[in-house]
């Protein structure tokens, strides 16, 4: 299986109901996607449905079976970057 990061893109306009997209999941991928590009970094990004997570958003995910992250703001992409380059060589 290909190994990608899921972003979190659900939205929801309710600020009583959470939501990633509502707290700058979309905005966070370009970074991360600008930062790993920057690095060399190759990983796919694909966007995903709610996770299940949305009072901790944004929510990311690496896939196949690999760690969550949340509450990703760019402070957190330096840590997922590193993650990435450990999960890449697993
Ligand atoms: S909206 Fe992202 S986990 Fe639910």
């Amino acid at each position: 299986m290909v190994k990608k990061i899921l972003v979190c893109t659900n939205y929801r306009a309710n600020p009583n109901h959470p939501s990633c997209a509502a707290r700058g999941s979309k905005e966070a991928a370009l970074e991360l996607t600008r930062q790993l590009q920057g690095k060399n970094v190759k990983i796919e990004i694909e966007e995903s449905p709610c996770m299940g997570f949305c009072n901790i958003g944004p929510n990311m995910r690496l896939i196949p079976g690999g760690e969550f992250f949340h509450e990703v703001s760019d402070k957190k992409i330096a840590e997922i970057i590193k993650a990435v380059k450990i999960f890449l060589k697993t």
